[in-house]
C-alpha cells in the first residue's frame, strides 16, 4: 500500500532552485532559468558529447558525491541517462527499486528522503506522477543536499527540456528566427510545457502548438505561444516538428479523444505531412515512441528524424546539470 500523500504546490519553486550566492543548487523548472544559465548548461553539456561509437567523456568531478534515482514512475531514457551520468562523473550511483522500497508499505516521501539524507546521499533524482513533489522535497532537504526533477506528473521535466533545446540547437544552429510546432498531446504533457519555457526564453521566432481540441493546453497557460487544432496548418514552413506521446496513464476519461486510426489519420506525423514543413525541418519525439500513432515508423528512422540525438544528449544535459549542482551544494 501507498500511501497518498498531497503536495502543496507553490508558486516559488522558480526562486527555490537558487542558492543564495545565485548558482543553480536544485533544477525543478526551467522556469526562472534566464537565456545566459541556458546557454551555459548547454555550452557545457556539448563538451559531454561525443559521436556514436567514439569513446565517451568521464572525468572524476563527482568523485565522492553520491546521487539517488528514485523514480516513482516508469522510466527507460531518463533514469538510465541519469546512471550513465553519475558513473562517467565518478559518482556512487544508487538506484532505489521502488517496487521494493519502504514507500509502498506505506512510508511517506518525506521519511525516505530523510533516511536517504542520514545516508549521505548528495542529489536525489526524483520522478513522480503527482505535481509538485520535486519542490515540495527540495523544501525540506539539508542545504547539502540537492533535487533534481526527473519528471514531475504534466508540468515539467527540464531536463528533457534541455536536451531538447541542445538538440535543436546542434541541427539548427541558432534559435531566434525558428518556427517549432509541437503536435500532440499538449495537455498532459510536462515535455512540452519544458520545451516551450525553454524556446520561449531562448526567443524563437514562433512556437505552435497543435492537437486535438480536447487535448489543447488552457488558452492562457503559455500565452507566447499560437494554439492550432488543424495540423497541416501547424506544420506549415515549421523548422522544427516535435511529436509527443499521448499520455494515456494522465488521460481522466476518453470522452473526445480521438480513437488510435482517428488520431493518426487527424494528427500523426508523416513524410508526407513533414512535405508541408520547412526543406531542412527535423522531427523530434522525446520517447517512449507509439509509431504508428504519433508518429510514420519510417519517418522516425528517417535522416529527418533527431530521436537518437536526442537520447544521446540526454546523458550529456544529465553530466553538464549534475556538474552544476554538485558544486553549488559543495560551497554550502
Ligand atoms: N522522455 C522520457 O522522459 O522518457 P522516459 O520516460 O523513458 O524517461
Amino acid at each position: 500500500m501507498q500511501v497518498i500523500e498531497a503536495f502543496p504546490t507553490g508558486d516559488n519553486e522558480a526562486d527555490l532552485q537558487f542558492a543564495a550566492d545565485g548558482s543553480l543548487r536544485h533544477l525543478l523548472t526551467l522556469k526562472g532559468l534566464d537565456r545566459a544559465l541556458l546557454i551555459d548548461l548547454l555550452d557545457d553539456a556539448e563538451r559531454f558529447v561525443t559521436p556514436p561509437g567514439a569513446p565517451v567523456v568521464r572525468n572524476r568531478s563527482l568523485a565522492g558525491c553520491t546521487v539517488a534515482n528514485l523514480f516513482f514512475e516508469a522510466s527507460t531514457r531518463t533514469r538510465a541517462s541519469f546512471d550513465l551520468a553519475g558513473k562517467r562523473l565518478g559518482a556512487d550511483v544508487l538506484n532505489l527499486d521502488v517496487n521494493t522500497s519502504s514507500r509502498k508499505k506505506g512510508e511517506s516521501i518525506l521519511d525516505t528522503i530523510y533516511t536517504l539524507q542520514a545516508m549521505q546521499v548528495d542529489i536525489m533524482v526524483v520522478r513522480d506522477a503527482s505535481a509538485g513533489v520535486p519542490a515540495y522535497i527540495a523544501r525540506h532537504v539539508d542545504d547539502h543536499v540537492s533535487i533534481l526533477n526527473a519528471g514531475e506528473s504534466d508540468v515539467s521535466h527540464p531536463t528533457q527540456g534541455l536536451l531538447d533545446l541542445l538538440t535543436i540547437r546542434q541541427r539548427k544552429g541558432r534559435f531566434e528566427d525558428l518556427v517549432v510546432a509541437i503536435v500532440g498531446d499538449i495537455a498532459h504533457s510536462r515535455v512540452a510545457r519544458s520545451a516551450a519555457q525553454g524556446l520561449h526564453t531562448l526567443g524563437i521566432a514562433e512556437l505552435r502548438l497543435v492537437s486535438p481540441p480536447a487535448l489543447a493546453p488552457d488558452a492562457d497557460e503559455m500565452p507566447y505561444a499560437s494554439l492550432f487544432h488543424d495540423l497541416e496548418t501547424g506544420l506549415r514552413d515549421a523548422d522544427v516538428v516535435m511529436a509527443l506521446r499521448i499520455q494515456r496513464e494522465r488521460i481522466g476519461g476518453l470522452e473526445g479523444i480521438p480513437g488510435i486510426d482517428e488520431y493518426f489519420a487527424n494528427y500523426g506525423i508523416s513524410a508526407e505531412r513533414m512535405q508541408l514543413a520547412a526543406p531542412d525541418a527535423i522531427v523530434m519525439h522525446p520517447g517512449p515512441m507509439n509509431r504508428g500513432i504519433e508518429i510514420e515508423s519510417s519517418l522516425a528512422d528517417s535522416p529527418a528524424s533527431v530521436i537518437t540525438q536526442q537520447v544521446a544528449n540526454g546523458v550529456a544535459v544529465r553530466m553538464a546539470v549534475l556538474e552544476r549542482v554538485s558544486k553549488a551544494i559543495a560551497r554550502s
